[in-house]
Parts: C-alpha cells; structure tokens; sequence
C-alpha cells in the first residue's frame, strides 16, 4: 500500500506536468464535451488547472494502480469491478474518443464519462490521473518509443514540435515489405487489420511513428520532407461521422492518395496502449511497491 500523494508527486515530477501549462488539445477538448455538465464538481482544480495530472481525488491509501489509454465504458466498469478503495487509474487521455472503425461503424469522437460512472468512482473513493502531451513528448518514456522498441528502429530522431515537445519519432529498420510490416503491425498491437493507405512498398527502410491521432497534413509533409518510406499511426485519417470528421477524411485522404509514402494505421488506442502496459506502469511498480494492472479495450478500433 501506498500515498495517493506520494505517487501524484512522483508522476508530477517525472512527467513534467506544469511545464507545458494547460494541456494544448485537452484544455480544449474537455469543457467541450462537458459542456452543460458541472465537471469541475467532479475534477480537481490542479486538473481544472492543467488538464493533466490527478483529475479525480479519491482515498488516502493506494493498493493497486491500474492503466489504460482512454476511459471508455469498458475500462472504467472494469476499474470499478476490480478496484478496491482508493486505487488509482492512470490514463493517457482524459476523455473517450470514438475514432471509429475503417471496417466498420464510424465513430462519435470525444465522449464525457457518464455521470453514472462518475458517481460510481467516487463513491468508492478511486482516483483517476490523466496524462495527455507531456506523455505524448517525454523524453524517457512517450508514446511512440516502445513501437519504435517493437520494430528496432535505429538511428531515432524526434522531430514534429508541438506546444514546446517533439509528437515525432523517426528512423530506420530492416528492409521490409508492406504486406511483411502490416502483418508485423497486427502482431503487435493485436488487431485484425490495418488501415492502410498510399503507395505499396516491396522495401521499407525508414519509418516515423506518431502515436495516436496521426492525420494531420502538416504532420504529413513534414514526415514526407524526411524521405520517410512508412507513416506509422494510429489514425492515418478520420472515421468520424460528423462534417468536421468528414472534412478532415477527405483532406488526408487527396494527400496519401498523392503521397511517395505508405501510411499504417493500427487505431488510435492500440497504438497508445503499449506505452502504459510496457513503460508506465512498470516505471510505477519500479519505483513503488505496488500492484500494478493493465486495462486493454476488447476492440481496438472502437
Ligand atoms: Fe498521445
Ligand atoms: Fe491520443
């Protein structure tokens, strides 16, 4: 058993949280989707604040620290289930995103935690902390470092600045076919298909990753500037069914139609879930004696 507060202060610390000042997509994104909705009842101030950090306070004591990439209605009632007073969920988004599905439904984007849950979480004194862009762009633990680990890119570079932090990772693999390096992306992020677009390479040999929500043009052309053969992401564009969602599709889609490169997309969660399994809820039992435990999404493309 540990403090709440120690390990609030360790992650503070270690993420930098209050560098980066309010989180530059969350501060946005989330009065938002609460809109109408008194979230500031619910969330801490530091998190009203800074949109990272510990967002709902709940008991002293902390038993086990559970981990996953968005609070969708699947992970939050298996937190609920699980959880014993005062446990600690880290997560990488604050909010829901429904992304969608490129062999299925669309998606709804950025979705509230139901009240229902919410009242649940704090009934039961759990805590919930979020970290969004100081996650994305750490230098020691980020999102996009452990997929480069699982491809053993070499010669890695950062680059993409974002509010003040590199959102890019770039370098060089073994030569691999694309069909070779979508099968090896479905291994690794155990889904049933990629998104795929663009050219269709017999030889990959550098790559860039961009964790998470990749379909920016700008990201595009600066990737493209670096003689990139592979765009690795979890959404290379929208499946959003809204008219932004639709304008954003349409816009990535006339530049990876007309793009030298290929573009994998492995779904925004998966591709954001293994920096939490394998890098920050080990760095926590490291440095804390406590159980830790993960909590995956049955669909990935959600
Ligand atoms: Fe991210
Ligand atoms: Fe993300």
């Amino acid at each position: 058993m540990i403090k709440r507060d120690d390990l609030v202060i360790f992650l503070n610390n270690y993420f930098s949280i209050e560098k980066y000042g309010p989180d530059p997509s969350m501060s946005r994104m989330v009065p938002m989707v609460y809109e109408n909705f008194e979230w500031n009842k619910y969330f801490t101030q530091y998190f009203s604040n800074y949109f990272n950090g510990l967002m709902i306070e709940g008991g002293e004591n902390v038993n086990t620290v559970f981990g996953s990439v968005f609070p969708t209605e699947e992970v939050l009632e298996n937190f609920i289930k699980d959880s014993k007073e005062g446990d600690f969920l880290f997560l990488h988004h604050p909010i829901d995103m429904e992304c969608g599905d490129p062999q299925g439904l669309s998606g709804r984007a950025f979705l509230p935690i139901k009240k229902d849950q919410l009242d649940k979480i704090i009934q039961k004194k759990l805590s919930i902390y979020s970290c969004h862009h100081p996650l994305d762009c750490h230098n020691e633990i980020n999102t996009n470092l452990p997929i480069a680990k699982k491809l053993n890119v070499k010669n890695k570079n950062y680059f993409i600045n974002v509010a003040g932090g590199f959102v890019g990772l770039l370098g060089d693999i073994d030569p691999i076919s694309k069909v070779d390096l979508e099968n090896k992306l479905k291994d690794i992020f155990d889904i049933p298909y990629i998104d795929f677009g663009g050219k269709i390479k017999d030889k990959i040999v550098k790559v860039a990753i961009i964790a998470g929500s990749g379909d920016k043009v700008d990201f595009f052309k600066e990737v493209e500037e670096n003689n990139v053969d592979a765009y690795i992401t979890g959404e290379i564009h929208s499946h959003i069914d809204n008219e932004r969602g639709k304008n954003k599709m349409k816009e990535a889609l006339e530049y990876i139609n007309n793009s030298d490169m290929s573009f994998f997309g492995v779904s925004h969660a998966a591709s954001e879930f293994l920096v939490i399994k394998n890098e920050v809820l080990p760095l926590i039992s490291n440095n804390f004696n406590i159980l830790i435990k993960d909590l995956p999404l049955t669909n990935w493309w959600h």
